[in-house]
Formats: C-alpha cells, structure tokens, sequence
C-alpha cells in the first residue's frame, strides 16, 4: 500500500491549487467586460474602429458633417412610398375611411390591434380607452402636488378616445395619428410595423363603438341575443 503523504502536503497541495485557479479566473473576467478605456490592450477585440458617429464630422464633405441627406431626386431601395393610403392613410386628398387594399378585418386583425394597443397606448390612454393609463395618472398625481408640479414634471391629459371629436376621426387619421403623432404625442411610426398601426386604428374604432353603441350597431340576429345578456 502507498502511504498516504503528510497531511500538511495535503493541505498545501489544495491551497496550491487553488491559487493558481485565480488567474485563469480573473483573466476570463476581464476578457468578458467590454472597457475600451482599458489601459493595457493585449486584444482588440473590436475597441477601435474607424467610423464616424452621430453628429460626427467628416473633413471630405464641404460642409464637414458625417451624416448624409438622402440624394436628392433619388429613393432607397424598399422606400418607394407611393400609396398614400397605406403609408399616410389618405385617399384622394382626404382621411381614408376604409382599411387599405390588401388588408381585411377580421376578429384576428382586432385582436392584433388590440395587443398592440394594450401594449403601446394603454398605459397613457387607459385599457378602455378614456384617457386614465397608469402613467398618465402618475403624471397627474405628480402634477396636482400643493407645492406645484414634483420635479417640475409636465404633462398634458392624455385624450380620451371617446371624446366626441375624437370619434369623428376616421380610419385613415387615427392611422396618422399613431404613426405620426399628434401635438403632445409622439408618433409611433418608428416603433410599431406598418399593419399593426392600421391594426390599432381599426381597434380604437371599435373601442369607441363599444362604449357609443346602438342596437341598431347589433346585427339583427344577435339582437335577442344581447337582451339576455349572451352577447360576448
Ligand atoms: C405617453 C402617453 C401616450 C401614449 C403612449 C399614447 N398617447 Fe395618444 N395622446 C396622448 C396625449 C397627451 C394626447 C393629447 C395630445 C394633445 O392634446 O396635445 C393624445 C391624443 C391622442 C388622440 C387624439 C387625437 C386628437 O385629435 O385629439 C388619439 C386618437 C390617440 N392619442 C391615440 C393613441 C394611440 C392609438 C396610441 C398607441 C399607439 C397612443 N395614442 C399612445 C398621450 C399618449
């Protein structure tokens, strides 16, 4: 039988290796954080790149900026915007009142629109559409202070969709509206695809006919329907 070493050779064996796990350690750490403020470059990586920011300037241009107009005359691939009613929601010169060709309503296309508006317009303009989001009532409370306004917060009451002007808005200007915005809103052109604005459009319509309707609005074979209560 192999006599086992001394315990202290153990002991010191263990510590040993141990200690030499931190190096390995700490190097790996230290390769894992991005910091090209680092004093000591052994890798690149991708820390200096020649490139011109935002804002930047650029020597070779006349007018010394980095970033460019578009040519004029000229249209980026995949930018040709030539259907006014898809993209601006207008139809000889007026607010469309329809969908655009190519896109239907359904009960999955209100249920899209219904999605994305949870997501993007109830937290100021309220599930139900009457202008009482939870940010919007933040604001408020931030507003209403004794000592005026907390951090100098500003804000303006979101609209309730059930205003009366606001349910005159047809199909086409509510698209406008949520793609470009409107006064104090922002648009959400750039956030939100191209059908899921017309989507919202189509659910703020009838969010405001649920809240503004007529049993004329119900099909006549529901009608009974609605009078029990089944109507879903
Ligand atoms: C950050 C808060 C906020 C969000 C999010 C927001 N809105 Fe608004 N919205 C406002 C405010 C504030 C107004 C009133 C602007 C004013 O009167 O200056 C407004 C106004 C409106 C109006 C009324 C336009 C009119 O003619 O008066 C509509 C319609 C509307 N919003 C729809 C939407 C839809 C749809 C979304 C989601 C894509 C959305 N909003 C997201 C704050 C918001």
């Amino acid at each position: 039988m192999i006599p086992l070493p001394p315990r202290w050779m153990l002991f010191t064996g263990a510590l040993a290796a141990l200690a030499l796990a931190i190096p390995p350690v700490v190097i790996a750490r230290v390769r894992a954080t991005p910091d090209p403020e680092r004093a000591v470059h052994i890798f690149f990586d991708m820390d200096f790149q020649p490139k011109f920011k935002p804002q930047g300037q650029n020597p070779l241009f006349a007018d010394g900026r980095a970033q460019r107009y578009d040519v004029a005359g000229t249209v980026a691939k995949g930018e040709t915007k030539l259907d006014a009613h898809l993209f601006e929601g207008v139809v000889d010169g007026k607010w469309a009142e329809a969908l655009p060709a190519g896109l239907a309503m359904s009960d999955e296309f209100l249920a899209r629109g219904q999605q994305r508006y949870n997501i993007y317009c109830s937290v100021c303009h309220g599930y139900a559409g009457f202008g009482d989001g939870a940010v919007n009532k933040r604001a408020m409370e931030l507003m209403s202070n004794s000592e005026g306004p907390v951090n100098g917060t500003s804000w303006v009451q979101a609209k309730s969709l059930h205003d009366p002007l606001v349910r005159e808005h047809s199909l086409g200007m509510l698209y406008n509206v949520v793609t470009n915005g409107i006064r104090n809103m922002a648009g959400y052109g750039a956030q939100i695809d191209l059908e899921d604005r017309w989507a919202i459009a189509a659910y703020v319509k009838a969010l405001q006919l649920s809240q503004n309707a007529s049993l004329q609005d119900v099909p006549p074979e529901l009608r009974d329907n609605l009078k029990k209560g089944e109507v879903k």
